[in-house]
């Protein structure tokens, strides 16, 4: 029974030593490879990422920038988030056409819609040009000098870089600026709408659900990639022919089970891993405090009005939503970092590190960071905060700051380059339709109200009475006339008046020593990796995200988010019937799907326990970017779209736990499903590559 207890914790030990991290995909050979193969995965480096043959990153997309999409059959057909393609569905949707509510199936090419601006970009190659890049950069430089000796250094190597002419590169640094990859890269910019389902399916549960489990939402959307006659990228054109892809992933119908080896491969954002404790510290305890309570106060109201009129709800859907995301996910960061007491941890850790430096006679070298990291954030704290509750009162939250910030924007750059005006003016122009497309001046003041007094004590709820700025027509007619004219009326504004102090003092004091301090911080923070690095050796260093393409390993688990309570991995349609509540919002099912849960009428889709699985968890150290990112099984299938996390795990962007961290996808078979018996798009599955790894 000892001997088990201490197997069992030896095992445990193990997996959660092997995972975490979001590696670069040309240096998989070695570390990664061994510790993949250990989680059970049958793929070799050379499978994931190839030069000279096609490998599974040529599947693998990044979405508009954002978000990541893989292409899954032979024809450019690529699936993504209902999230991530949201806009999108959205700007083709009307009253007549309501996509979003509906949701929109292309039955064949012709009925595909085309999107213009959206793209999405593939890797062709990633080189490692540190050495080219440091070339000539010197102690005694400061840290100005470097960052211009290292652009001089990139945008070199990007010319002598020969390549096609429809691609392009990039520079990248890495490791806060300790290392440098250069990355060929495809862009196809003719992308077209194929398939969404209603967003009862694509975000059931919306804001009650997002960033927790047991979550049961069908977040997935299909897209189809043209390209020109020679199959190479190309704008828009009627004759270009769906794309044939280099390699597609095919697709698992025989889906997971507890344990099984999961890839996620896709394109994060951004991530913090090796800040010092006292940065930790400053984020949870001081920093998001602030930002929730912001958010907090404009939610209350928001979400009030939009309970208690119709037309509100639509107008601040969008608007409520994108408040809402970051909202409940700092909480969850707070609960995670307090929960795992990730503070105190890594005061240990620092601890131990600095023993190191000791031991290996660093500490000449080194042993000033972490007293440097006190004493700059003692003194940036205060001044990062200001900053951000700036942007979240006048840039996120409420709209009538918005519009004067905008507005400044405007006079300053057509003062500082007057042939700028009419560009600038277009500009503004553009933004004040944008808001007033989904604009209620009874909520903002109301936002306003709660905002304001949380940034600055000059409030002052007269201007809305008397601004032009509410009203659309009468703010556009603010900037009919000469410059001259619209600067004089600009600045008669009463909101605009009340609005320029408060910005000029944003630019030219907040954010100016905002950004010196930043400067400093991140020198800092490019010393303390490389004194890491050298102190510890033998730990596991993964490069912060930075939205270029990587891969992150784990396993299908469960866990337990607080005493007594254990989360299955796998979630089903039988959860979906659960949560359901009649013409709820968040909660309704449209009628179909009810009916093929009445008659079980699951076809090729149902797991052997006889139920659709829709979501299910992972280890996989994941973050914003990461969303539509394929996960990938032990033989290089697809078996789940990645789309989430869990609360108390959105803290591994700064402290990865695989106690805690999980990942939420859309179990394959459930977007099969939907797919086939709901949509009755079976033109689509019969162009994917079904396959059944298990079956022997
Ligand atoms: N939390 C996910 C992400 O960070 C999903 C967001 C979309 N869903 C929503 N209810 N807002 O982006
Ligand atoms: N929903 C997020 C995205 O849009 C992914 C969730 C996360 O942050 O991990 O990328």
């Amino acid at each position: 029974m000892r001997l088990l207890k201490l197997l069992i914790l030896f095992i445990t030990i193990q997996v959660s030593a092997q995972q975490g991290g979001m590696w670069i995909p040309s240096l998989l050979e070695g570390m990664n490879e061994q510790e993949m193969t250990n989680l059970g995965s049958k793929l070799t480096a050379k499978d994931i990422y190839d030069v000279n043959n096609s490998s599974l990153k040529d599947a693998i997309g990044h979405f508009n920038g954002g978000c990541t999409t893989e292409i899954i059959s032979g024809k450019g057909l690529i699936l993504t988030n209902h999230h991530c393609g949201f806009s999108q569905i959205q700007s083709h949707s009307s009253l007549e056409n309501d996509y979003l509510k509906d949701g929109f199936w292309a039955m064949n090419l012709e009925e595909e819609l085309p999107n213009e601006g959206l793209f999405v970009e593939f890797i062709v190659s990633i080189e490692d040009v540190t050495t080219q890049v440091l070339s000539g950069i010197t102690d005694t430089m400061t840290e100005k000098e470097k960052q211009s000796s290292i652009d001089k250094n990139s945008n070199a190597i990007q010319k002598q870089t020969k390549t096609e002419a429809w691609q392009a590169t990039k520079v990248k640094s890495f490791y806060q600026g300790n290392q440098y990859f250069l990355f060929v890269t495809e862009r196809f910019e003719d992308i077209r709408l194929v398939g969404a389902p209603p967003s009862s399916i694509g975000k059931f549960g919306s804001d009650t659900d997002n960033w927790v489990f047991p979550r049961h939402t069908g977040d997935f959307s299909l897209f189809r990639i043209y390209a020109d006659e020679n199959n190479h990228p190309a704008k828009y054109s009627k004759t270009n022919k769906p794309y044939k892809p280099k390699h597609h992933l095919p697709v698992s119908l025989d889906g997971i089970e507890e344990g099984d080896f999961t890839l996620v491969f896709g394109f994060p954002g951004r991530t913090n891993e090796y800040l010092p404790s006292v940065a930790i510290e400053h984020i949870t305890q001081e920093y998001n405090p602030s930002n929730i309570a912001i958010r907090e106060a404009a939610l209350k109201v928001i979400d009030a009005k939009m309970k208690s009129s119709d037309a509100t709800r639509i107008k601040y859907a969008s608007k409520q939503a994108r408040i809402a995301n970051a909202w409940k996910k700092w909480i969850g960061e707070n609960l995670g970092i307090e929960k795992s007491n990730a503070v105190v941890n890594r005061k240990t850790f620092e601890n131990n590190y600095a023993k190191a430096l000791k031991t290996k006679k660093l500490d000449k070298k080194y042993g000033h960071i972490l007293p440097e990291f006190d004493r700059l954030y003692g003194d940036f704290s205060k001044i990062n905060i200001k900053r951000r509750n700036f942007i979240e009162v006048f840039l996120v939250t409420n709209e009538l700051m918005q519009m004067t910030f905008r507005a400044y924007q405007m006079e300053t750059a057509a003062k500082t380059n007057p042939n700028s005006f009419e560009n600038a003016k277009a500009a503004l122009v553009s933004r004040l339709k944008g808001i007033h497309k989904n604009y209620d001046v009874q909520v903002d003041k109301d936002v306003y109200k709660a905002v304001m007094p949380l940034y600055s004590n000059n409030v002052d709820i007269s201007i809305y009475d008397k601004t032009a700025f509410t009203d659309l027509k009468s703010a556009l007619q603010l900037l009919e006339g000469s410059p001259k004219e619209v600067f004089k009326k600009l600045n008669k504004d009463v909101a605009y008046k009340y609005a320029k102090p408060l910005i000029e003092e944003f630019i030219n004091t907040i954010d100016a020593e905002f950004q010196k301090k930043n400067t400093s911080i991140s020198a800092l923070q490019k010393q303390y990796m490389k004194a890491l690095m050298e102190a510890l050796p033998n730990a596991r260093y993964f490069p912060d995200a930075n939205s270029t393409l990587r891969v992150t390993y784990g396993q299908v688990r469960g866990y337990s988010p607080r005493d007594a309570v254990y989360y299955q991995p796998v979630s089903y349609l039988d959860g979906i019937m659960e949560k359901y509540i009649a013409g709820d919002y968040e909660f309704d099912v449209p009628k179909k799907l009810r009916d093929l849960h009445a008659s079980k009428d699951y076809g090729q889709y149902a797991d052997s326990n006889g139920k659709v699985p829709v979501c299910f968890l992972g280890t996989n150290h994941t973050t914003g970017g990461n969303s539509g990112s394929p996960a990938i099984d032990a033989q290089g299938n697809l078996i789940g779209l990645n789309f989430d996390r869990v609360w108390e795990g959105t803290m591994s962007d700064m402290n990865y736990d695989p106690e805690i961290c999980r990942n939420i996808m859309v179990d394959l078979r459930y977007i099969l499903f939907i797919v086939d018996k709901y949509a009755g798009a079976t033109h689509l599955i019969d162009e994917m590559t079904l396959v059944h790894p298990k079956k022997k």
